[in-house]
């Protein structure tokens, strides 16, 4: 079996600090070519945020230092072992990044956050908003063990998170710029077996919520366009379409319906579960199972099936059975990232534009200064991993450090650094000529998904909402008279749903998932 090291001392040093970050909770978004993905992982020791550098890139995948870990700057404490997530956009100048964490009293809290692209660390801006005060959800609601998802729709649309009560079921707050933070109703009535939420959305009427429904099936919960969640199963079936309004004890598997696979290493605990959604709308969801080995099942035209597995090399096999895992997607390039802890490395698994998965990537360094690091905006995604294959195969002892370390290091070093080109050469070869598909279109990601130009995301404007004094100067973003800087938003994919005649199919009556 391959193991995956990163480069030398880096990684004896990164297996002690995350050899153990299993239970660990982990967050990953993409912000655009120009500062990539964004990651965050919660230290199991001191419950602190790790975070990567958002000012600089490694060959286009986010730089993870461990040795010296840049800490997310919190005040409100972040639960040990609980749920966080986040999303954020690049603003043409830098990443802005939107955390929300499970605190120790239980509340769901939020903060936003800038990035000083000189120390590559984040800044918070304004105060943390207990959001799940904000919407009247008492703490004590609020599962102990909550997962937490965010989902952040647009700049009018606004935020789903998405977390767990104390039934085990699925629940959602939202926030427009026109309600502040509110509670948005269940998500399934039927209880969750663990606490591991997985979202994603190519459309504000398009969001799909998937978690462990038993030992046997994942459950998925999509929100369409006639405003309501229908609910459905895999690889077994439901009997009568559930939606969020059906009662628990009305959610049952059809026993008629023969299940067409199984799902591998499956025991309903996954440490955390992952959605992609590519440009055909085809979902992909993902989880490491009882064999430490990711899987993947997808749906095409609302029928699941599992998608192949991938060798070691793309797939690296995780350091503990139902590993906690992260992952994002850009919907437009059908690109997808997953991250999880293998070799005592973060490492990043990711599918290219033409749908297979590369080499995986080491991601987590020993510190910022032992990569060569492009500068966030200086450099497009190549998405390659390099990291991975200069490590293969080479056993670094706890004794050899020292002078040998230092050799190896520059050795490999440079040999990346060569490897990096020629992948990147051989990458751009093999793309073929299609702007439409490879580049965004700059005016067109100031576009909403309903063709309504969008206006400058602003979160310190919405957030004013929470201050009741500014909630009555608040004016509507799209009424403002200045015109909207260049933005670009989080998922300019969104904007290639624009008409809905190309999906008349998808009516309500239609939209039920089908195996
Ligand atoms: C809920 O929050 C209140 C005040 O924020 C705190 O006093 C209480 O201990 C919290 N409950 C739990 C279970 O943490
Ligand atoms: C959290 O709980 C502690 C004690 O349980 C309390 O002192 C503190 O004020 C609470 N914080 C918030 C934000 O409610
Ligand atoms: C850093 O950010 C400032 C403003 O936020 C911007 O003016 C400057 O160009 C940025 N520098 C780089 C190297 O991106
Ligand atoms: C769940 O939370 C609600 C609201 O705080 C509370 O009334 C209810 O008793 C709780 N249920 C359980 C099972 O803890
Ligand atoms: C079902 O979902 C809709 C849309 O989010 C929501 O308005 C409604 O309150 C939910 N139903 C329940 C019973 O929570
Ligand atoms: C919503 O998403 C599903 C699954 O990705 C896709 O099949 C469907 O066409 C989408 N519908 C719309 C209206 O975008
Ligand atoms: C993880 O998988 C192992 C089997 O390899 C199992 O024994 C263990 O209970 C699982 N952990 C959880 C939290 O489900
Ligand atoms: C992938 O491997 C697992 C064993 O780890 C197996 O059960 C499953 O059927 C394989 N999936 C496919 C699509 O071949
Ligand atoms: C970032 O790149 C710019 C130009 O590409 C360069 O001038 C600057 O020194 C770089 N900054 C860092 C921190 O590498
Ligand atoms: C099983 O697969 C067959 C062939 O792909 C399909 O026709 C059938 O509907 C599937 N069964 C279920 C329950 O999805």
């Amino acid at each position: 079996m391959t193991r995956i090291l990163s480069v030398g001392a880096a990684a004896l040093a990164a297996s002690s600090v995350i050899g153990s970050a299993s239970a660990a909770s982990l967050y990953a978004f993409y912000t655009g070519t120009d500062a990539g993905v964004q990651i965050g992982m919660q230290d199991p020791k001191s419950g602190d945020i790790w975070v990567n550098d958002c000012a600089k890139m490694n060959n286009g995948n986010p730089l993870f230092p461990t040795e010296t870990p840049l800490v997310l700057p919190v005040s409100t404490p972040v639960k040990m072992g609980g749920g966080i997530a986040a999303t954020g956009w690049w603003d043409s100048q830098k990443v802005i990044t939107s955390v929300f964490w499970h605190s120790v009293n239980g509340t769901i809290v939020n903060a936003i956050y800038n990035c000083d692209n000189e120390s590559g660390t984040f800044v918070r801006q304004g105060p943390e908003y207990v959001i799940s005060e904000t919407a009247n959800v008492k703490n004590s609601s609020i599962h102990e063990n909550t997962g937490l998802a965010v989902e952040l729709l647009g700049s009018t649309a606004g935020y789903r998170v998405f977390y767990h009560d104390n039934n085990s079921q699925v629940q959602e707050l939202f926030y427009t710029t026109k309600t502040n933070w509110n509670y948005g109703g269940i998500v399934s009535q039927d209880p969750v077996s663990s606490f591991a939420l997985g979202t994603g959305h190519s459309s504000t009427d398009n969001i799909t919520v998937v978690f462990p429904k038993s030992d046997k099936d994942i459950e998925v919960s999509r929100f369409n366009s006639d405003k309501s969640w229908h609910i459905s199963t895999f690889p077994d079936t439901l009997e009568n379409s559930p939606t969020n309004k059906t009662d628990t004890s009305k959610i049952a598997v059809d026993s008629s319906v023969e299940a067409n696979f199984s799902l591998p290493a499956w025991n309903g605990a996954p440490g955390g579960m992952g959605v992609a959604i590519d440009s055909t709308f085809t979902r992909s969801v993902f989880y490491i199972g009882t064999d430490r080995l990711l899987h993947e099942a997808a749906n095409i035209n609302f029928a699941w099936k599992l998608f192949p597995n991938q060798s070691s090399e793309a797939w690296p096999e995780a350091d503990e059975p139902n590993a906690t895992m992260a992952a994002t997607f850009n919907f437009q390039t059908s690109e997808a990232w997953i991250y999880y802890v293998s070799g005592g490395s973060l490492v990043q698994a990711y599918r290219g534009t033409s749908g297979d998965w590369s080499n995986a990537a080491v991601i987590s360094v020993n510190s910022v200064d032992d990569e060569t690091a492009s500068n966030a905006t200086g450099k497009k995604s190549t998405g390659l991993s390099n990291g991975a294959k200069a490590g293969v195969g080479v056993g670094v002892s706890l004794g050899v450090i020292a002078i040998a370390g230092l050799a190896f290091f520059f050795f490999f070093h440079r040999r990346r650094r060569q490897q990096a080109a020629a992948a990147a050469a051989a990458a751009n070869k093999e793309q073929p000529i299609n702007l439409g598909e490879y580049q965004t279109p700059p005016d067109q990601a100031h576009y909403m998904a309903d063709g309504s130009m969008a206006p400058p995301y602003s979160p310190q404007r919405p957030y004013d909402a929470h201050d009741p004094a500014k909630m009555a100067q608040m004016t509507p973003v799209h009424m403002l008279a200045t015109p909207p800087p260049p933005v670009e938003l989080e998922q300019p994919p969104m904007i290639h749903e624009l008409p809905p005649e190309n999906y008349s199919y998808e009516l309500p009556a239609e939209s039920v998932e089908h195996r």
